[in-house]
């Protein structure tokens, strides 16, 4: 029943994490540098420019156009072309229209899947499984390389605490240790042994660096952070992924105190280049370049170039002011030829690295061998999304034990996305097709058969509000708007519950509200359906909400309504039956929160490992001078780590290996875990540290390790962290790396909130 039920738990990754350098070269790295190093004497400047040039298929930039950069030697990798017959093409005219033939690299936004789409990456944090994140990762890469595909524009692991910013959901949520795991589990996934081999494309990390921070959630914004924050919480994830191996990384947009990241040359050379080691390629956000004109950091564009390239830019993604200043930039001395052959170096490496200067057509295969239909039915992989996405449903509330429901009488299913296939699939979508994927209406009507009867009532649009509905279809039908009035689809909603027994709604967000450029100040469920909610909990029938939804929302008053809610994000292709799956018990939900669910918009940010105040607020002696709001209570709706089961786990208190710890040993922190319930079933055991007394006020708790278990009713389980010296580490006032001796606080729970918790001395 359960996939990965005799797969062992993940260890520690702690230990790793955060304090070393990527490896230095190998042998083959020497080889690849000898070949790099003897291609750039052959190429002219002009074509080292065109290496720096990364090109996007549009109506910018047609095919014809392309034919010519190709010609010329004016591109050195293409992104948005899906296919292998469109991208046969372009190669045959490397080959056969080029002067020095180095073929193009393939890439495209692969973020949760290729033609089978999974779970958005914050449902992909919500399965804390490794195993399944990597299944994830190796179906993305395999599609993605059978497409012809050389790179992907992923993992996203910029960790947030914003969910006014629509781009969590691309992200791994709100934490540092969760984010790095992910992260590296999809670089390692998706490179495979090889980013060179068939099945396998290379990762770009993204977006470097600390774009989830952008100031009030609001995309594109500026951040400003202390540098202690920024190395604690904000950049392990990328240094885990690119000690995983990452090929590429992409740079941000945003600015980091006062310097735009593409602008940043503390950022992309002394850090990632001199402190990193990294040896792959940094490639600029869309238009990113340009934009340092509006940061007011160039006055024009050759200086936007100049700034760029000098700060570490080796590809300008899809902008022409490489190929337009680079020249006149290195004529006059402003850039050096050495700084040229640098970013072309990256490049090439990065080619060479995917096997492209062996066979150029590796990741397409032989002419004739193209798939005849790219969408043919056979070329995706249901069972696995279906798996995955049953894991990443979070059960947030299970009044008297609604759920799971039966298989029988009259269940309503109501609300404007139960039967969506575009929203199902979330944003960033890849080439997955609308029409595959799978409503919750499909998987419930497939699930009940003929055993119980269904009746169905879209009850709302997603919003009434027009300015939104125009925003979100601005450039795809993506939001299709009922011309009935809202009375009239709620009346008919409200007649459907009264005929039922039991009430499930799917609400939430359509998939546009949660991607690039989706900001909200307002991160509830949109108003007309807050009303659909409202008119159909009058009929007083028994109700289940299904949330999708690519943010954690504001959902307090539903919260009060409704006997049961399953968090389910936009759970991909086959989400209509893994939520089936879940309703009716087929499976057990194990999902946890990767971020926490606030009370109101205004008390953001709100993340569980923040900082003690001097003044903390107890509620139990409430104190007017104490850190709070008057009107709303501290604590969130529901805690990071947070979701339930339908059976039950306990916990036994926790254990320590010993009372003390010294330098270079470790200490094993253990609990038992027992299903005391009666259905078999997975959960979280997760550890936190906190240091309570240090230099340096530190947080209240901190994620520090994971397994997640799957156990049958009755049986139990020890699990055993092991806690090192780093996990105990921080970076000081002086920014320096270290632990401190003295007392530290053990907790181990499942969730963040409720903890066994013991004590050490660490000497
Ligand atoms: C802009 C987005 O910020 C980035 O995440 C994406 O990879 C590129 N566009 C390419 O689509």
């Amino acid at each position: 029943m359960f996939p990965y039920a005799l797969i062992l738990p993940l260890t520690l990754f702690s230990t790793t994490l955060f304090a070393e350098p990527i490896p230095h070269p190998s042998q083959s790295e020497q080889q690849r540098d000898q070949f790099v190093t003897s291609l750039l004497k052959k190429m002219t400047l002009d074509e080292k420019i065109g290496q720096l040039r990364l090109i996007s298929v549009g109506p910018d930039t047609p095919k014809s156009v392309i034919k010519q950069m190709i010609e010329k030697g004016q591109v050195g990798a293409i992104f948005n072309t899906v296919t292998r017959s469109d991208i046969r093409v372009m190669q045959d005219q490397v080959m056969q229209l080029s002067r020095l033939k180095i073929p193009l690299f393939f890439a495209y936004d692969v973020v949760h899947g290729q033609r089978t789409i999974f779970p958005i990456p914050l449902g992909l944090a919500a399965t804390w499984d490794t195993q399944a994140v990597t299944s994830v990762g190796r179906v993305s890469a395999l599609e993605a390389a059978q497409d012809g595909l050389n790179m992907t524009w992923a993992p996203m692991v910029d960790v947030s605490h914003e969910p006014r910013w629509g781009r969590n959901s691309e992200g791994f949520g709100e934490d540092t240790y969760l984010t790095s795991i992910m992260g590296k589990t999809m670089v390692e996934a998706m490179q495979g042994k090889d980013p060179a081999d068939r099945n396998s494309v290379m990762t770009s990390v993204k977006h470097f660096a600390l774009y989830g921070a952008v100031e009030g959630g609001r995309e594109y914004n500026s951040v400003d952070m202390s540098p202690q924050q920024m190395f604690q919480h904000y950049l392990p994830p990328y240094q885990t992924a690119l000690q995983a191996g990452s090929g590429g990384v992409m740079v941000s947009l945003n600015s980091i105190n006062g310097v735009p990241a593409t602008a940043n040359h503390w950022l992309l050379t002394d850090l990632l280049r001199h402190q990193w080691h990294f040896k792959g390629i940094t490639v600029s956000d869309h238009g990113a370049i340009k934009e340092l004109i509006n940061h007011g950091v160039a006055s024009d564009p050759a200086d936007a170039v100049r700034i760029a390239i000098k700060a570490g830019i080796d590809m300008s993604m899809s902008d022409q002011y490489y190929s337009q200043y680079l020249p006149g930039l290195v004529k006059k001395g402003a850039v050096t030829s050495a700084e040229i052959d640098n970013a072309a170096r990256h490049v090439l490496n990065v080619k060479y690295d995917m096997g492209l200067f062996r066979d150029a057509y590796s990741h397409l295969g032989p002419v004739g061998s193209d798939p005849k239909d790219t969408n043919a039915e056979d070329r995706l992989h249901r069972q696995e999304a279906r798996q995955v996405a049953a894991q990443s449903i979070v059960l947030l509330k299970n009044w008297h034990h609604i759920l799971p429901l039966q298989k029988q009488g009259t269940i309503a299913v109501i609300g404007p996305l139960a039967d969506s296939q575009r929203d199902i699939m979330g944003s960033w979508s890849a080439a997955g097709v609308a029409q595959q994927s799978i409503t919750l209406l499909q998987g419930m009507r497939e699930a009940v058969g003929s055993s119980a009867t269904l009746l169905y009532a879209k009850g709302s649009n997603i919003t009434d509000n027009s300015k939104v509905q125009a925003f979100l279809n601005l450039y795809e039908p993506a939001v299709v708007v009922d011309q009935r009035s809202p009375q009239q689809l709620r009346d008919e909603a409200v007649a459907v519950a009264k005929k039922a027994d039991v009430v499930v709604m799917a609400v939430g967000e359509s998939q546009g509200m949660a991607h690039e450029a989706s900001s909200r100040t307002d991160i509830r469920i949109p108003k007309a359906q807050r009303e659909l909610i409202d008119a159909v909990k009058a009929t007083g029938k028994p109700l289940v909400l299904v949330l999708m939804n690519g943010r954690a929302l504001d959902i307090t008053q539903q919260d009060g309504q409704a006997d049961g809610i399953l968090e389910t994000w936009f759970s991909g292709t086959e989400g209509g039956h893994a939520i089936s799956d879940i309703l009716f018990g087929d499976q057990n939900p194990s999902g946890k929160l990767p971020v926490t669910f606030p009370r109101s918009v205004g008390q953001l940010p709100l993340y569980y490992n923040h900082l003690p105040t001097g003044r903390p607020y107890d509620f139990t002696h409430p104190n007017k001078y104490t850190s709070h709001y008057f009107d709303i209570n501290n604590s969130p709706l529901y805690p990071f780590g947070y979701g339930l089961s339908y059976t039950d786990f306990t916990l036994s208190p926790v254990t320590l290996s010993s009372p003390t710890m010294t330098d270079h040993h470790t200490l094993a922190a253990s609990v038992m875990v027992t299903n005391s319930g009666k259905r078999a079933g997975a959960t979280v055991v997760q550890l936190y540290l906190h240091d309570p007394v240090a230099s340096l006020s530190r947080p209240v708790k901190e994620l520090k390790g994971f397994q997640k278990v799957w156990l049958q009713p009755g049986q139990s389980k020890t699990v055993t962290f092991t806690i090192d010296k780093n996990a105990l580490s921080f970076w000081n006032q002086e920014m320096k790396w270290v632990v401190e001796p003295g007392q530290f606080e053990v907790m181990i729970g499942t969730d963040s909130v409720h903890t066994q918790i013991k004590s050490f001395t660490y000497q």
